[in-house]
């Protein structure tokens, strides 16, 4: 009973929020990397307002980050201590290819992520990689309008094919794109989709959906021919709505709500569009531009299993005059009476994620792998400097009870566990350094200021100890309230 054995427990973290280093080693600039910091980067976010450079009037939180480009070895070394088996992370396109557009890759992009890979490897930890983690060289936003245009599927398949081939010895679990579903909620951070002035936003989103949508089953064949040991998955931005009450119109509500997120994991999980999806198209007036050999292309390169985040569950009501919302990984959602929040309204629901993932494993029938899961809170040194993070500890330990429940009590397939941001980096959604989520401190402020020194909070070493019990020995001498506003 309990996790298998080779349970793959690990960290997460994205290129774009922790490397920095963003004109080093010939890296080009990527949409992430003119997203400012403050009130502007939101709307610049959503792809309502135009930024394609970086200005003298704003502060752009990625081009720094947390510097791992230069600290990955001690970074590494701290995963390590923890025990990690497993650490997730994303490759930036443009240290790999600086413009999207170069028919070579650049050298010196591999060789970071070859040494990177060698220092897990050395460790004994199996790195888990996210191909696209939301960036997209700048390049190709401003020449082609990025993933609205076909050019993008070839150019990511030149992009994939470069890292499949160098790493194939070295990394096995690949995640196409992370999200996928966030091109709904957030285009241009999700896609670098900026829209001009008459363009049908929903088009376009979708058109660029079926782009990605067939080149991550382009990057599924291929790395299947490149080594048929890669395992590729899918990555959704998971978290069941929920229903505001039983009358059947809210309940109907609610399969809708999921049906938004899931319609892009059916496709990559079952290999075609399904019929609710078909049928919300037309009834939008939307038609998809699709190539002839699309749907071979779909049906036949299927994922190997799906992966997801899971911060919270949602909340909808078909009454429109119900309209209190609150915040929740970009998607607003109802606020749910039974559940606290954390500090940026986010709602905690471990059992949500039992629910989530039955009914993923129900859908799909294949291997789950949670690759994002934790709590953003402020993390405030005590006199001695040290940060009891109980309520971190909490938030997790309750979920991955949650999560046990799921593997022992109800049979789900699980591989592995990666918590979001292991190492605190930058938030995806407000640029804050203050919105921490790690076990390793990191000494850096929302205005770029801090030395960057790195130290344990109290969470690293629960986190261990979860670790070399294989989740068997969740305990917390402390009792703590979960976090709530
Ligand atoms: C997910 C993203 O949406 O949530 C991460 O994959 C992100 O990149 C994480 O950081 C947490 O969101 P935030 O906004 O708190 O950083």
């Amino acid at each position: 009973m309990g996790f298998r054995k080779d349970f793959l427990w690990g960290g997460a973290t994205a290129a774009n929020q922790c490397e920095g280093g963003y004109k080093e080693g010939k890296r080009g600039l990527s949409n992430i990397d003119v997203l400012p910091f403050g009130k502007d980067r939101f709307p610049v976010g959503m792809g309502k307002m135009k930024m394609f450079e970086c200005d003298e009037n704003h502060y752009y939180p990625s081009h720094e980050a947390i510097d791992m480009y230069n600290h990955y070895k001690e970074d590494i070394a701290l995963f390590a201590e923890m025990g990690f088996k497993c650490y997730r992370l994303s490759i930036a396109w443009t240290r790999i290819f600086p413009t999207g557009e170069e028919t070579t890759p650049n050298e010196e992009g591999l060789k970071f992520y070859e040494d990177l890979f060698d220092e897990c490897l050395k460790y004994g930890i199996e790195p888990l990689v996210t191909i696209c983690h939301f960036d997209v060289p700048m390049n190709l936003v401003e020449k082609y309008g990025s993933w609205r245009n076909r050019k993008l599927v070839d150019l990511y398949v030149r992009y994939c094919e470069a890292i499949f081939t160098r790493f194939k010895d070295k990394v096995k679990y690949w995640l196409t794109f992370n999200e996928i579903n966030m091109i709904l909620h957030l285009p241009f951070v999700g896609a670098g989709l900026y829209f001009e002035e008459g363009d049908n936003e929903e088009e376009v989103k979708y058109q660029a959906a079926h782009h990605q949508l067939v080149a991550s089953a382009l990057a599924t064949k291929l790395a299947h021919e490149i080594n048929p040991e890669f395992k590729i998955g899918c990555m959704l931005a998971a978290g069941n709505t929920y229903a505001n009450t039983c009358a059947p119109e809210d309940v109907f509500k609610s399969i809708q709500k999921d049906r938004e997120n899931y319609f892009f994991i059916d496709v990559q999980s079952r290999g075609y569009y399904p019929a609710y999806a078909l049928k919300e198209l037309e009834r939008k007036g939307i038609s998809l531009k699709m190539e002839q050999e699309d749907e071979k292309i779909l049906r036949e390169n299927t994922v190997d299993f799906i992966s997801f985040s899971y911060y919270s569950s949602r909340l909808t009501s078909a009454d429109p005059e119900i309209s209190a919302t609150t915040e929740g990984n970009v998607f607003a959602t109802l606020k749910n009476p039974y559940l606290k929040a954390s500090e940026w309204g986010w709602q905690i629901d471990p059992l949500g994620l039992r629910i989530t993932m039955n009914s993923l494993y129900d859908r799909y029938q294949k291997p789950l792998f949670i690759v994002e899961n934790g709590l953003g809170a402020v993390d405030t040194p005590d006199e001695n400097g040290e940060i009891n993070d109980d309520y971190r500890i909490e938030y997790l330990r309750q979920h991955i009870k949650a999560m046990k429940d799921a593997v022992e009590l109800d049979g789900v397939d699980l591989w592995g566990y990666t918590s979001w941001g292991c190492i605190d980096l930058v938030s995806a959604s407000t640029g804050e350094m203050k919105k921490r989520y790690g076990y390793i401190y990191v000494d850096k402020n929302n205005d770029g200021s801090g030395t960057l020194k790195r130290s344990k909070k109290k969470s690293f070493n629960w986190y261990k100890q979860v670790i070399a019990s294989n989740g068997e020995n969740l305990e917390n001498k402390q009792e703590v309230e979960l976090v709530c506003n």
